[in-house]
């Protein structure tokens, strides 16, 4: 079985960060949210893996790498435009060649792994299969309409949902996939849509296993889920303080992680946080939910339910909070209970 992540698209919805950076790179509990993906499909035993990549090819690439770091071997596949999901997998048709795939949308996690998933469609023998989730309000997503177990269609944004049941952002297919996609007209927003490829699927009478996960599932392309992503990631950390980490004269309290050579000096450290390789935190307060990314520094400051990208300076804030932070960002002299979103090489300066 082969591996697609798409690790392209436009990422508007989360400006600023994504005018400087690919979405899928964005850190979320210090990780960039692409190795979840990845890791799960080498831990589901899928090696051979497409990374998909648009404009930020390069960066991507460079953060990435052969995959040899993650047990696995990638192949870089060039999607000249964001021209859909079902696109991403239609430009791999050569990569793919007569084997199943599992095709794993680069900016999600499904909590809990996708080995167990893997396996079912292995042994299947069925065409496709998606896991769906139950959400809140599915007006949102492309959703589930269900013949008691079985699936009949997927509706994309329906105004009244047939169902409560999301199709996330892992699927399975076997390359008859590609003459359905080959098929595809674009959608009204120009796109070829994935939710057209399962129907298209359906219509030919292919069978597309569906299960419903309890896991919970991590969409990181809008803004306000990253903070939620951030919280549920750092909620799987262990409590980890490297044996080259310094803390001097501080309180470090439940399920904190502090790096190799980060220094943390009279600071209260409340978990879950995580703090970076070579980050300097002085007189601080720092938590929960919060990730400082490498060699940032934060003084005299309070940080609460952030994410801080590298190389980033706080200084003389007594209250951030519920905020994103780019890489290179200096903030001096914020107000208590600011919410800050700023993307990388911003500065915030004090008043008068
Ligand atoms: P989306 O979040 O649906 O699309 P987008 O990246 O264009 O974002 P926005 O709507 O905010 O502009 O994409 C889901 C994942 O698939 C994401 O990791 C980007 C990737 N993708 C591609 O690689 N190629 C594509 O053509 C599209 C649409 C998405």
């Amino acid at each position: 079985m082969k591996g697609i992540v798409l690790a392209g698209g436009k990422g508007s919805r989360l400006r600023p960060f994504t005018y400087s950076g690919a979405k899928q790179l964005v850190p979320i509990a210090n990780t960039p949210v692409l190795h979840f993906p990845i890791r799960q499909l080498v831990e589901a035993g899928i090696r051979e893996i497409a990374l998909v990549v648009g404009e930020t090819e390069a960066q991507v690439r460079e953060a990435m790498g052969d995959g040899a770091a993650f047990g696995a071997r990638f192949v870089y596949v060039r999607q000249e435009a964001p021209l859909g999901i079902a696109h991403g997998v239609l430009v791999c048709r050569e990569f793919v060649g007569e084997e199943p795939f599992v095709l794993y949308l680069g900016d999600n996690v499904l909590m809990g792994g996708v080995a167990g998933f893997v396996e079912r469609f292995a042994r299947s023998g069925a065409d496709g299969a998606v896991i769906l989730r139950e959400v809140g309000d599915p007006r949102a997503f492309g959703v589930a309409r269900m013949a008691g177990e079985r699936l009949v269609e997927v509706v994309e944004k329906p105004a009244v949902p047939p169902s409560n049941l999301a199709v996330i952002g892992v699927y399975a297919f076997r390359p008859v996939v590609f003459e359905v996609i080959a098929g595809l007209r674009p959608s009204a927003r120009g796109e070829l849509e994935i939710a057209d490829a399962i129907n298209g699927l359906l219509a030919r009478g292919c069978r597309i296993e569906v299960e419903v996960t309890p896991q919970e599932w991590i969409d990181t392309g809008k803004m306000e889920d990253i903070l939620a992503a951030n919280r549920l990631l750092l909620g799987a950390l262990e409590r980890r303080i490297a044996p080259g980490a310094r803390v001097v004269g501080s309180a470090i309290a439940g399920a904190v992680v502090i790096e190799e050579g980060a220094v943390v000096e009279g600071c209260e450290v409340v978990g879950p946080a995580v703090v970076g390789r070579g980050a300097r935190l002085v007189g601080s307060r720092i938590g929960p939910n919060v990730a400082v990314g490498d060699e940032c520094l934060v003084v005299n400051s309070r940080l609460e339910e952030a994410i801080v990208m590298a190389r980033s300076e706080v200084v003389d804030c007594p209250g951030i909070v519920r905020s994103m932070l780019g890489r290179y960002v200096r903030v001096e002299g914020a107000p208590a209970g600011a919410r800050l979103t700023l993307g990388d090489h911003s500065r915030v300066e004090p008043g008068p």
